[in-house]
């Protein structure tokens, strides 16, 4: 990344900084622009508080001070996590990425120390884990000391070379805030933690060639490694004059002396606008294969094996990937199919998450992401919390074998060793229009799986049905159609006023063929105001034969739900007023208007917290 906190869907009371992004020549501007932005969201409250409350001035006002919600610090406690990663105060953002080494993960993120927002202190947080859930905070790794790095350590890739070195490469803000490349090392690699970093004295590495713009060039990945020349593939990600995304290449045999490749990894066919934090990596599409991940370092594209591109979109702040080819010899990918290129396509999450990358983990042979997910909040809140921002639980990568158009991406296995209390409900039919609380007591903390049939005979009867259906303008779980939506409801008050939807919502076309919407309702997931809520989701494959199924990690303020084992993913955070504590309960609904669906499994675990502290004897931020 990541160089600001701008956010498209930041909530419009928010002072969004657009800072860092902008070069120093074009602030003025941006300053001009985030006025007017300002002055044009100031008028669009003042139109919606009038438009859903006519009562006059002095209610309005009133409507205005309604969104500086009084929370209570038990509340604000309450939206701590209790299994997900993040430090003990202030803002953290990208990660980036990880590594297995001495018997130790090692995770670096981007971490503020001072604060609750992205500024130009921003620094290398670090901290380690044996199973990738538990952590003990390190001391950071590195923060902006010198003048190539004097607006911040920004993101860049840690990784472990074949010889058994490890290179730290980050993009670090200059005073005047040009994009430079930088090279770390570990002090003492015979040290399991990697306590002490150094900077190299040839830094910067790289800085913007010709034609790149000053603050279009970030995020360094060393990609690939040539055996017979000894030669790594840096890629770096770009946008071009016409606003295009594009993948630069330089190939280096030391990290220090660099040169650039004529041709680019990748150009988008629209104009996407700023690719940050870009991966590339292999999967295997063969059966047999398909359930181990591969190495990209010195993997040769081959038969069985598809490549999957990856960027974060700057414009529109999602994580968009692209299954394709990968050519060795011209060094480029090339998308199966070009209206699903990256940029236009699938998502990794559907929800709030962002500037993921993987890395590969040799210990276990798979491939594992990590996407932050960041505040929906006002500042003003995340200031009284202490705290912005998570990181999503580590999700291992796979080709979809059986629909061959998209990635499974599922929980690390070591997240079920956290199931503690265990309730199991079968067969459960649920009613048009009706809910069924599960009995689970406190529900802040749960791992849920859940199957569910849609009565035969209402799919048959029903002739065509909300072919035109979108989670995101459909108004969320209260808009009934004839065979959806039906799901769960989590963090959710008695009286349901207050809950997040997590739902399938089935149409059918005049052809007959049934398509599944899986959206996240996040429109009553709170009673305070100064929170951007929406409906997120997308249609997701379900296969002849197969149920409708459904995970859920529900962890205090944030829900991470995965549909048909992880062919689609949603996260939401969520701030509930009520549905707190041991107020916070569990349903299954269904408020289609034709169909009973029937519950055909639910197991509900209650999760353990990770208890995450300072490394034994080490100061942590
Ligand atoms: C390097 O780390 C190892 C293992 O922690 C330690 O025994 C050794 O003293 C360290 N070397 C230096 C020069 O600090
Ligand atoms: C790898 O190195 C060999 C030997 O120099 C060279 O022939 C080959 O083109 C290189 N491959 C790539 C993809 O750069
Ligand atoms: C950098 O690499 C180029 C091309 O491989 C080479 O000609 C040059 O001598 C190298 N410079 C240094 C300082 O190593
Ligand atoms: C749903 O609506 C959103 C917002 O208008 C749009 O961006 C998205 O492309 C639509 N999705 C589908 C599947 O039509
Ligand atoms: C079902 O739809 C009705 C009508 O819109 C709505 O009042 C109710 O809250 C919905 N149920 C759920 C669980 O969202
Ligand atoms: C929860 O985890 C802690 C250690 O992190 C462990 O001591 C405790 O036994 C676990 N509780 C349950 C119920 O498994």
């Amino acid at each position: 990344m990541a160089s600001s906190t701008k956010d498209v869907e930041a909530p419009p009371t928010l002072d969004a900084p657009l800072l860092g992004s902008a070069a120093p020549r074009s602030r003025l501007r941006v300053a001009a622009v985030s006025l007017s932005v300002m002055a044009f969201l100031l008028v669009a409250i003042a139109a919606a508080v009038l438009y859903y409350n006519p009562g006059g001035v002095a209610s309005n006002l009133m409507r205005l001070r309604e969104n500086d919600y009084p929370w209570t610090n038990d509340m604000l406690r309450w939206q701590r996590t209790g299994f997900h990663f993040q430090p003990e105060k202030n803002f953290q953002a990208d990660p980036n990425a990880a590594m297995f080494y001495k018997g130790w993960y090692h995770f670096f993120y981007q971490y503020n120390p001072t604060g609750v927002a992205w500024d130009y202190t921003i620094s290398w947080g670090h901290a380690v884990s044996k199973d990738l859930l538990h952590w003990n905070y390190l001391p950071m790794a590195l923060r902006p000391d010198h003048w190539y790095d004097r607006k911040g350590v920004w993101s860049g890739y840690s990784t472990l070379l074949p010889d058994g070195r490890i290179v730290v490469l980050y993009t670090g803000g200059t005073k005047e805030l040009v994009q430079v490349q930088n090279l770390a090392v570990p002090v003492n690699l015979s040290d399991p933690l990697l306590l002490e970093w150094k900077k190299s004295h040839v830094n910067p590495i790289l800085v913007p060639p010709p034609g790149i713009e000053d603050h279009d060039f970030r995020d360094p990945f060393p990609v690939w490694y040539n055996e017979s020349d000894s030669r790594w593939h840096v890629v770096i990600g770009s946008k071009d004059p016409e606003h295009y995304g594009i993948v630069l290449i330089y190939t280096t045999k030391d990290f220090v002396n660099f040169t650039l490749l004529p041709n680019i990894l990748h150009s988008t066919k629209q104009p996407v606008g700023m690719l940050e934090c870009v991966d590339l990596f292999p999967v295997a599409t063969t059966d047999s294969r398909a359930n181990q991940a591969l190495d990209m370092t010195t993997m040769r594209p081959g038969p069985g094996l598809k490549y999957v591109l990856k960027a974060s979109m700057d414009d529109e702040r999602h994580d968009y990937y692209a299954l394709g080819s990968f050519d060795l010899d011209s060094f480029t990918f090339t998308p199966d199919d070009e209206t699903i290129d990256v940029g236009v396509g699938l998502r990794y999450d559907w929800g709030k998450f962002y500037a993921s990358k993987t890395f590969y983990d040799q210990e276990k042979h798979r491939r594992v992401l990590w996407g932050y997910v960041g505040e929906v909040d006002s500042k003003r809140d995340d200031a009284l919390k202490g705290w912005a921002s998570l990181q999503n639980i580590p999700r291992t990568i796979l080709f979809d074998t059986k629909t061959k158009s998209n990635l499974i991406l599922w929980p690390v296995e070591e997240v079920e060793s956290l199931r503690t209390i265990n309730k199991n409900f079968n067969s459960i039919p649920l009613y048009p229009g009706s809910t069924y609380q599960l009995d689970v007591g406190e529900a802040t903390q749960l791992d849920i799986v859940a199957e569910f049939e849609v009565d035969e005979k209402a799919i048959e009867a029903t002739a065509e049905a909300d072919v035109t259906y979108n989670c995101s303008t459909s108004g969320g779980a209260a808009n009934r159609g004839v065979l959806g939506p039906f799901g769960l409801l989590v963090l959710a008050n008695q009286e349901l006023s207050e809950q997040t939807a997590t739902y399938f919502y089935v149409s059918r076309g005049i052809d007959g063929n049934l398509r599944t919407h899986f959206c996240q309702d996040e429109l009553r997931s709170s009673k305070a105001g100064a929170i951007t809520k929406r409906v997120v989701g997308s249609t997701v494959p379900v296969l002849h034969g197969e149920t409708w199924a459904l995970r859920i990690l529900v962890d205090h303020s944030i829900v991470e739900s995965f549909a048909q084992r992880g062919r689609a993913v949603a996260t939401s955070r969520v701030y509930p007023t009520e549905a707190i504590y041991s107020s916070a309960r569990v349903f299954l609904f269904n408020n289609a208007t034709d169909a009973i669906v029937t519950a055909k499994t639910v197991n509900v675990w209650h999760m353990n917290s990770t208890y995450n502290h300072v490394f034994p004897g080490l100061v942590a931020p």
